[in-house]
């Protein structure tokens, strides 16, 4: 018999009803006559301060949204998850980016196996190479020291690490060889080739992070950054002595899950970080993958990093689930998708630092939640992961949203910003003017948080105004203040997002950590490279991109 499906349970069909009046709520008298609602729905962990009051909700919705949790087993599931149980069942296996963060001093058994020996023993290889860049001594195959690292990668090889170091720029080692990190993930090569017309051969080192090794995107890259390495180095003007094996082992690192392949395209055993098959691609960045965040901010910085999540990682595990910031996250989101038909979320950061923040969420929530059927194979009958998207929340002020205000699609945002920063700065005059951006900063997005949530309300003076000028308000959001933007504070957020994906991932009933949605793409891009390239026949393929084909086509022959 299968047992019944998540919105055939008693608390969904309450969510259901309890909707249909709070439909009809306006934002605006929820805080109406209500000075405490701040203080009820908000929430501390680990130096973040979530304020979920803005969104279209009471207590008796979250105390419902609480029962959903218990009757999805979300407490059972969150025991799994860190437990290392075969949570991924598509794949039959764990999802254990959590046991990359488990301090030196902790035990996890998995089937019979501890793992945080291992864990800490790839982290002391990664700081042995951090080291040997930082001290100068990781030299290139003509002997000069290594000043350029360039990361191809891409998806979960990628943006993580892209995100962090961004993030963390501020907090490299001083005293060391600064060593500058780039990231090249396009399979056009345009990033590259930008970076190889100004790099220098002689300091450039290249890390390929690919948990598969058989991204085509990264080996592409790779490909042609070894050709221009041995071209350079030992074309015309080669050094004496430089060969290709040297050339290869000096300026490629490999980060993957797997070993073999990584032998198979030259990279030098003793310049492989191996990771496991445990590890999502999108959770990988606390291991080997984050390498490049390292190389910028030292192994210091990276181990508060990993403390950060580890400490959200504790909470998620041991908060009730009325206190608990990722079960709160997340039901704010199943009320909004499911409930209130609201399927659009925006991620909108009021740090510059957090640039990458929106790209790096877009994967981690959809291609992991952008599932329609559930682990037993059923198709579900209700709305899962929305659409999200993101940018600076500033600068998206003076983009899109108009939308969010105006528009006709009702969106979930979630505001994040430091509540803190350049107090640091040393020269005072400076200090005082960058402080001042930052409350500048700080009150565009209380402001605009507000507009959304209060609509008209928000303005005093409110008289008659055209209809072009008003505002509906009544878009839900959520608010989550960092004491600062440190390494710990930001591995934290990262670790709640990741489990706020788990929990939503656990009440929908599907698998947040396989991706096979991506596979059919794949294998129909190499069979049209094929006819591209004249290797196979066009007779089969459909009028639109047999006409999109003969246009290269007409277009290469001039
Ligand atoms: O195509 C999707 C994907 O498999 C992501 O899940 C992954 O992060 C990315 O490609 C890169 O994969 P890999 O690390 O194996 O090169």
């Amino acid at each position: 018999m299968t047992h019944p499906t998540i919105d055939q349970h008693d608390a969904w069909q309450a969510l259901a009803a309890h909707a249909r009046e709070m439909r009809t709520t306006h934002l605006s008298e929820l805080f109406r006559g209500a000075p405490g609602r701040h203080a009820a729905f908000t929430r501390r962990a680990a130096g973040l301060t979530l304020d979920l009051s803005k969104q279209r909700w009471r207590d008796e919705t979250l105390d419902r949204l609480l029962d959903l949790a218990r009757e999805a087993e979300v407490p059972e599931a969150i025991r799994a998850l860190l437990a290392g149980e075969r949570v991924n069942r598509s794949e039959d296996r764990p999802a254990l980016h959590t046991a990359l963060r488990l301090p030196p001093e902790a035990s996890l058994v998995v089937e019979g196996e501890d793992l945080v020996p291992s864990v800490h023993a790839t982290l002391e290889r990664m700081a042995t190479m951090v080291e040997r860049f930082h001290a100068g001594q990781w030299r290139g195959a003509t002997g000069r020291a290594i000043r350029d690292v360039v990361n191809l990668g891409v998806g979960g090889s990628d943006l993580g690490p892209l995100m962090v170091t961004h993030a963390l720029a501020d907090y490299q080692p001083e005293g060391v060889h600064t060593i500058d990190v780039h990231f090249a993930s396009t399979m056009d090569g345009s990033q590259l080739a930008d970076y190889l017309a100004r790099l220098n051969p002689e300091t450039t080192l290249f890390v390929l992070s690919s948990k598969s090794f058989t991204t085509i995107d990264t080996l592409s890259n790779a490909r042609t950054a070894r050709d221009w390495l041995m071209a350079r180095l030992m074309g015309e003007n080669r050094e004496e002595g430089v060969d290709a094996e040297l050339v290869m082992r000096q300026h490629f690192i490999g980060v993957s899950a797997s070993p073999e392949k990584m032998n198979e395209w030259g990279i030098a055993e003793e310049h492989q970080l191996e990771f496991w098959e445990w590890v999502g691609g999108r959770y990988s960045l606390w291991g080997g993958i984050g390498l490049p965040i390292a190389l910028v901010v030292g192994m210091a910085h990276f181990r508060e990093l990993l403390a950060g999540a580890h400490a959200m990682d504790r909470h998620f595990s041991g908060a009730p689930l009325s206190d608990n910031l990722p079960v709160l996250l997340a039901l704010a989101g199943i009320w909004n998708v499911n409930f209130l038909d609201i399927r659009a979320h925006s991620i909108l950061p009021y740090d510059g630092r957090l640039e990458f923040f929106a790209a790096y969420l877009e994967q981690l929530e959809m291609e992991s939640n952008g599932k329609s059927v559930t682990h037993d194979g059923r198709e579900v009958g209700y709305s899962t992961c929305p659409v999200l998207w993101g940018q600076l929340g500033p600068n998206a002020q003076h983009a899109f949203y108009q939308l969010l205000h105006q528009g006709t699609q009702a969106v979930e945002c979630d505001f994040i910003a430091p509540k803190v920063r350049y107090d640091d700065v040393e020269e005072p005059g400076t200090r005082d003017h960058l402080m001042g951006q930052h409350r500048l900063t700080l009150a565009n997005c209380f402001a605009q948080s507000r507009v959304l949530m209060l609509g008209d309300e928000a303005i005093e003076d409110d008289g008659p105004r055209p209809v072009h000028k008003r505002y509906r308000g009544n878009q839900p959001s959520s608010t989550l203040l960092l004491d600062r933007l440190t390494p710990a504070t930001l591995g934290a957020l990262i670790a709640l997002y990741e489990h706020k994906v788990f929990v939503q991932a656990t009440i929908w009933d599907i698998n947040p950590f396989d991706q096979w949605g991506v596979e059919l793409g794949k294998k129909i891009a190499g069979e049209t490279q094929r006819i591209l390239e004249h290797q196979a026949d066009i007779a089969g393929m459909d009028a639109s991109t047999r006409g999109l084909i003969e246009a290269v086509w007409a277009a290469e022959r001039g």
